[in-house]
């Protein structure tokens, strides 16, 4: 395991303490109740085919799966909606005005939209896509700031089953263009700009400049959000559409389209070992079931009371999951926030936890650390008593993060969730569950009832008690389809490095009492901030760039954003190596791939330390980043390159 990218385990033993579920604790009895874990155990068809009930279909299906290693189908036959089960039934079920969506805009303004305003909404934006084209099957490109148009637009593809691919708002224009291109989208949507710490990102202008080198798109529609702050937003004759005007001459009434349990919901690009993002596929039926299964199980969800709060970006796949699709389904109540946790200060989360009077918060220990940094005196001058359960996601949180957590957010009467899952595997898969589970800080604990992971060694041994690979040993619900385009890439990526098994790309060790630790990403993805990079998609980044003749990149240990972007970088002959062209290199990859992928800190060395096979020793890169011992460097081609650019770490830096 010396090459996880994460931190070592010992780190993470600084100090072992159980967490029992805090006394008082309501147990929601539907997880409790320790026969649904038995139900999993004994018969995991029938477990899941129980929570698909909790769904509602227009056909039943006949098979709940079928298993062609390593193509599933589940619940073959049946037919249902997406939009159907997140609206139509909560409204005819007497719940239309309760309330879906508190959102909140970084500027401060506020809406309250009930299921009854969303569902009239996702109708007549259905009816405005089949308007412009849109048939069952053509793909939707989505490229929003976190504003309720971004859910309606979502759930009316749903609707008119048109898978949706939502592209992060934050993503550059090559990155835009790369997925409408690989999706073939026939639709974009967008709006003019979206706020930023208070300045206007420039959405619309992105997006022309992606639709430049595109032909796959026919029209765009343009929800308004910064208007004029963001300057005039120029619009193309007859390819362009204001929100509002499509909206004002639509249709109020969209019957759903009866979708098959297996047909295409949405496309989400996700970073791989190489530069091309796979476009990940998840399906309709399966997908739903273990979304909306999850939110209840994992956050003990009471959707007629509980205020829930995913502080994610609906452009990840966190936000699909659970603001969209889980939380709807299950009929909640959730808040929605545009903007970051600093603006207009370092009050504005706690604030809002106190206004909505949040019960379920989840989010990202980047988050959680930032705020630790931040000191006390914010969250203790709100009261937050409403808190029941806290949620975290996207990497390892270490156990101090999770004790603050525990102490200073949840006052020590919320359960802590720590919940390992993926883009690809759609669905929280190993997690405790409020109530039931007794934590240790740190550990994501066990598996949920349904689901079969097991750590392997190299050889694809099952480790009962130590560190190895995470693998998952049976399909699930929710897991990927396949990967948009291309199913050999789908079936080497995650099935062929251990027979049998789906190979998550993360080390994971499980201790003397069965607990799973998430220990990061052993193959070339970094996990900044919670959020996905390849370094491969850096590397080609930085050497698409005229000065540079050789790149690679490392993801370093980092206490805020668990790992940093670290760039080595050879230059051609004649280029300087000078603090303003670091600058200038990471300026570069934050405007081709997007400011989450600038590089923290660019190095310059005049060669890259290589295996006499010529491949570039990344495990040595990252133990120069992380300033330790190199071990062996035997394999070296030239030995003395490391002692280079050791050198040079030391010296020139070119950091924030
Ligand atoms: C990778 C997946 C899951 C939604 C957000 C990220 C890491 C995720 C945890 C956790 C340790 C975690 C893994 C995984 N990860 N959750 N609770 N503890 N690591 O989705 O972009 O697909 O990234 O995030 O490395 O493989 P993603």
């Amino acid at each position: 395991m010396s090459d996880a990218g994460g931190a070592a385990i010992e780190d993470y033993y600084l100090e072992e303490r159980l967490f029992p579920p805090p006394e008082g604790f309501v147990d929601q009895a539907v997880v409790a109740d320790p026969a649904i874990a038995e139900h999993a155990q004994r018969d995991v068809e029938g477990f899941w085919a129980d929570q698909a009930r909790a769904l509602d279909w227009f056909d039943e299906w006949h098979t709940v799966l079928e298993w062609d290693l390593p193509f599933a189908k589940w619940f073959v036959g049946g037919t249902l909606n997406v939009s159907y089960n997140c609206l139509d039934r909560h409204v005819a079920a007497g719940l239309g005005d309760r309330v879906a969506i508190h959102w909140e805009g970084e500027p401060g303004d506020t809406r309250t939209i009930t299921y009854s305003e969303l569902l009239a909404d996702v109708e007549r934006f259905s009816n405005v896509l089949k308007g412009l084209g849109v048939r069952r099957g053509d793909r939707v490109a989505i490229y929003m700031p976190m504003i309720p148009e971004l859910p309606v637009a979502m759930l009316a593809c749903t609707r008119v089953g048109a898978p949706h691919s939502v592209v992060f708002g934050g993503f550059s224009p090559d990155a835009l263009r790369d997925r409408i291109d690989d999706a073939q989208a026939k639709v974009l949507v967008t709006a003019d700009g979206g706020w930023r710490r208070g300045s206007v990102v420039a959405l619309k202008e992105n997006a022309d400049s992606a639709l430049a080198d595109t032909a796959s798109i026919e029209h765009v529609v343009v929800a308004r959000r910064t208007g004029e702050s963001g300057g005039v937003t120029p619009m193309t004759e007859g390819r362009d559409h204001w929100w509002d005007e499509v909206m004002a001459g639509a249709e109020a009434s969209c019957p759903p389209e009866h979708m098959d349990a297996e047909d295409l919901l949405y496309l989400l690009y996700t970073s791989g070992t190489t530069a091309k993002p796979k476009g990940i596929m998840h399906s309709t039926g399966g997908y739903l079931t273990q979304v909306a299964y999850t939110h209840r199980a994992v956050f003990d969800l009471h959707a007629d009371r509980d205020v829930y709060w995913c502080a994610a970006d609906i452009g990840w796949v966190t936000g699909h999951s659970y603001i969209v699709y889980g939380p709807l389904a299950n009929g909640a109540t959730s808040v929605m926030y545009e903007g970051t946790p600093d603006f207009p200060d370092k009050d504005r989360w706690w604030d809002i936890i106190e206004r909505y009077g949040v019960t379920i918060l989840y989010c990202a220990p980047t988050a959680i650390r930032t705020f630790m940094k931040w000191g006390n005196e914010f969250p203790e001058r709100h009261d937050m008593s409403s808190l029941r359960v806290l949620g975290s996601v996207g990497e390892p949180i270490n156990p101090e993060a999770w004790v603050w957590y525990w102490t200073h957010i949840g006052g020590g009467h919320c359960p802590v969730v720590d919940t390992w899952w993926q883009t690809e595997t759609g669905a929280i898969m190993i997690s405790p569950l409020p109530g039931v589970t007794t934590c240790k800080p740190g550990s994501a604990t066990f598996p949920l009832p349904g689901i079969g992971a097991e750590v392997v060694d190299d050889a694809g041994e099952k480790v009962e008690r130590g560190g190895g690979y995470l693998t998952l040993t049976r399909p699930w619900p929710s897991m990927l389809r396949g990967l948009y385009g291309d199913p050999e890439r789908y079936r080497q990526t995650y099935w062929s490095r251990f027979e049998g098994r789906y190979f998550a790309g993360d080390g994971a060790k499980v201790d003397d009492d069965g607990y799973f630790w998430l220990l990061g990403r052993v193959d070339d993805v970094m996990n900044v901030s919670g959020h996905r990079i390849s370094t491969a998609e850096v590397e080609s980044s930085l050497v698409n760039h005229p000065s540079v003749a050789e790149a690679a990149v490392v993801g370093a240990k980092d206490d805020t954003t668990g790992q940093a972007i670290i760039a080595f970088v050879t230059l051609k002959a004649g280029q300087d190596e000078t603090t303003e062209h670091g600058e200038d290199l990471r300026g570069h990859v934050a405007r081709h791939i997007g400011s989450i992928a600038r590089p923290r800190t660019v190095i310059f060395t005049d060669e890259l330390p290589k295996t006499r096979s010529g491949k570039i020793m990344r495990r040595l890169l990252r133990d120069v980043a992380e300033g330790r011992d190199l071990g062996d460097t035997t394999t070296l081609a030239d030995p003395r390159v490391v002692e280079e650019i050791r050198r040079l770490s030391t010296t020139r830096p070119t950091e924030d």
